[in-house]
Formats: structure tokens, sequence, C-alpha cells
């Protein structure tokens, strides 16, 4: 079978074959705790269900622009005057099947083959692959200093003429780590001096801890939209644990916007009607259901933020927001998709191996379970990993026996 360059270059995505995996063993009554999972139990908002509860009954669900419902639409434009405190119109927004595909669709619209896109390590899974998908070049950059937070001499260091856009993604998957106001100013400079396009994937912008509020890197732009090459992407499957409605958006300069919804015409055309009013309804609705979520998943985090400070031989970084901690077992093992695997096959407990996220070493661990599925999962892995700990674990009836220590 001949496959094109790309069909050969692009991985699968690991956190959704992990999803599939947990589900499979599930499904045969395994005792599976998901400390790999990237999204919200919390139910979506009732003003979302209800509006798409609406849009079906009516029967009357159909083809929508390309770009969006102008419901929506709006509903953007008042979320980025509310949020992030600058004004835009409709022809800055458009709506897409997922932040992914708004990622997606402004790479297709801006690179050419071997341009460069510049992203600070750790990283999210996609941005390597959604960069080659363009026959582009991914450079990820990690921070000189060891820390999860570039600073703007790393971005600088690996930036050239080649560069045609940097990523930028705060609070960050997966480490949790929200970048400085300083950083943010500096990199917006950066790229406006240097004409390179600025993607701020803000879609964790809202889940922030201990009254940290989200920087808006407009504040630091001194054109209007229409003259930068700024794009900011955001959407609503972490903010209103809405994954599976696909929503996600992109505001920027109504040219790029015009080539992006040119694309995502003859791609997918408008996301569904049905999605697009639930949106709307979560995004024009009662918002408690973010505040509620950031409390739960900053309650989960200083769980697991304990759990893992007394796990001897492990290292954590705080995070300031999202639902994932990024922590060093390479006390234990350095090959992170080794000890990914091992912790599955030994305890059940599924983890994100650091090297999707471009560092080894690591796990990535969800805090989007509840507390039982943390304190649980964090005693199986250190049962499994330390020698001191006792040679047997009982899993409800089930008895494990150590035998590879
Ligand atoms: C950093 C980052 N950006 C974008 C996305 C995509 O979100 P969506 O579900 O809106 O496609 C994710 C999802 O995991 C993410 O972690």
């Amino acid at each position: 079978m001949s496959l094109s360059i790309i069909g050969r270059a692009v991985q699968e995505s690991v956190t959704l074959k992990l999803n599939e995996t947990a589900a499979i063993l599930r499904a045969k009554g395994e005792p599976v705790i998901h400390l790999g999972i990237g999204e919200p139990k919390s139910k979506a908002p009732l003003d979302a269900l209800i509006a798409a509860a609406g849009s079906l009954s009516s029967g009357d669900v159909r083809y929508t622009p390309a770009d969006g419902i102008p419901a929506l639409k709006q509903a953007i434009v008042r979320y980025t005057g509310d949020m992030y405190k600058r004004i835009v119109s409709p022809e800055n927004v458009i709506a897409s099947s997922g932040a992914k595909q708004a990622i997606m669709v402004a790479l297709q619209a801006i690179l050419n083959p071997q341009d460069e896109v510049v992203f600070p390590a750790p990283y999210w899974v996609s941005y390597p692959e959604m960069v080659k998908l363009c026959g582009a070049v991914p450079v990820p950059v990690i921070p000189e200093d060891g820390s999860f937070h570039p600073t703007i001499q790393d971005i600088e260091r690996v930036t050239g003429s080649y560069t045609k856009a940097i990523i930028i993604n705060s609070p960050n998957n997966p480490s949790g780590v929200m970048y400085s106001e300083q950083f943010i100013a500096e990199v917006v400079e950066f790229c406006d001096k240097k004409s390179i396009y600025l993607i701020m994937d803000d879609i964790y912008h809202r889940l922030l801890f201990n009254g940290k509020k989200a920087i808006s890197c407009y504040k630091f732009l001194n054109k209007s939209i229409d003259e930068s090459k700024l794009i900011v992407i955001n959407g609503v499957s972490k903010q209103y644990a809405m994954t599976g409605f696909r929503i996600g958006w992109a505001v920027a300069n109504r040219k790029l916007i015009k080539a992006m919804t040119n694309i995502q015409s003859h791609q997918t055309s408008g996301p569904s009607v049905v999605l697009q009013l639930a949106a709307v309804g979560a995004i024009n609705g009662i918002q408690s259901g973010v505040d509620n979520l950031c409390l739960t998943l900053e309650n989960n985090t200083r769980v697991m933020m304990e759990q893992l400070n007394a796990f001897e031989g492990v290292r954590a970084v705080q995070p300031d927001g999202t639902f994932y901690c990024f922590v060093d077992f390479s006390h234990y093992e350095k090959d992170s998709t080794k000890l990914s695997y091992f912790l599955l096959d030994k305890v059940r407990v599924i983890t994100v191996p650091g090297i999707e996220f471009g560092l080894e070493g690591y796990l990535r661990l969800s805090t989007c379970g509840s507390i039982k599925d943390i304190t649980q999962g964090i005693e199986r892995i250190k049962w499994a990993l330390d020698p001191n700990s006792p040679n047997e674990l009982f899993i409800g009836e089930r008895k494990l026996v150590r035998d590879w220590l």
C-alpha cells in the first residue's frame, strides 16, 4: 500500500488512543483508574442542553455558514469583549469543530511547506502533528533553565527566517503552568516586530486556581486586530465541560479569517447547528459551572500534589490551572512510554507518557477524576514503583503480587 508523505509522517493521537484502551479494559471489567483523561467529568451547562434540545426538536437541522451561525459569532464577539477587553467584529471570528480544527485551519491558512512553527515544550501533543499535516516543520523549544516556563530568549534562540508562527498555550497542557504577564508581553511584541503569526491557544484560560486571572494578550497589542498577526484560540470543551460538542473558535484579522473560512468550507463546512446553538447557550448562559469546575479542579490538584509530595523520588511542579500535573518519574524509569505501559499492565493506571509532550522521564497525570481516583491511582503507582512497599496490593477482591522488584 502506498501512503503519502503526510500519511506516513503523522502519528495517532496518543491521548485518544488511551481513552479507547481505558474503555476496552473497563468493558472487560478491569479495575482501571484513568489518570490520562483530558476532559472534566461535570455535566454540560443546562443552557447548552436546552438550546441543543430546542434545535433538535424543531427538526430544522441544516447546513450553516462555513464560519458559524451569526448567533455564535456574536456570542464569541461578546466573550472576547468580556474576557479579553477587546472589541472585535463578527468578521474577526470563525467557529470550528473544536479548538483543534480552529488551530488546524489557521495553520493551513498561513503555512507553506518547510515553514517552521515554534512552540515551547512541554507542548500539547497535537501541535507537531498539525504542523506536519501542513508539510511544515515543528520546532519545539525546551526552556534552558529546566523549568516549564519559557523565556523570550528561549523563543528567540530557535526563531529564524523560516519561522512563520509561534504557538503559546498558557495555562499549559501538560504542565498546568501559567506563563507570566511579562513573557506574554514580550512574545506579543517579539512576534509583532518580526511579523510572525502568534497563535495563543487559550483553551484553559478560565481554569485557573487561587484567584489567578487569565492574561489577555491583546493588552500588549498596540494596533488593531486587522493589522495584526495575532490569532486567539478558544472553545467550549474545557471550561464548559463540553468536549463532545466539538465547538471551538479563532479570533484574528479578517483577511486570515476569510482564508480559514474558505478552507473550512471545503473541509467540513460549518460545525453542526445543534452544537453551535449549544455553544451559544453555554457562552451566553449562567457561568457558575465554570467557577464550580475551577473549585473542584483546584481541590483535586491540591490532593494530587499532597500525594505526589509524599512520594519519594518523584518531582512535581505546582500547576496554576488546567487539570494536569506533569510529574518527573525519571528516578524510577527514564523511558516514559515504557513506564506508562508498565503501570497500565501491572496496576491498571492510565497515564500519558511525557515524551508525547516533548519531555522524556515525565508522566502527565490528570485531576479530572474523583478524589478516590487520584488517591488510589497514586497509591497504586507508588506500590508498583517503590521497592519498600509491601509485596501485595488488593484492588477490590483482586490480589496483586509484585514479582518485578
Ligand atoms: C492545549 C489544547 N488546545 C486545544 C485543544 C483542543 O480542544 P477542542 O476539544 O476544542 O478541540 C486541547 C484539547 O485537549 C488542548 O489541550
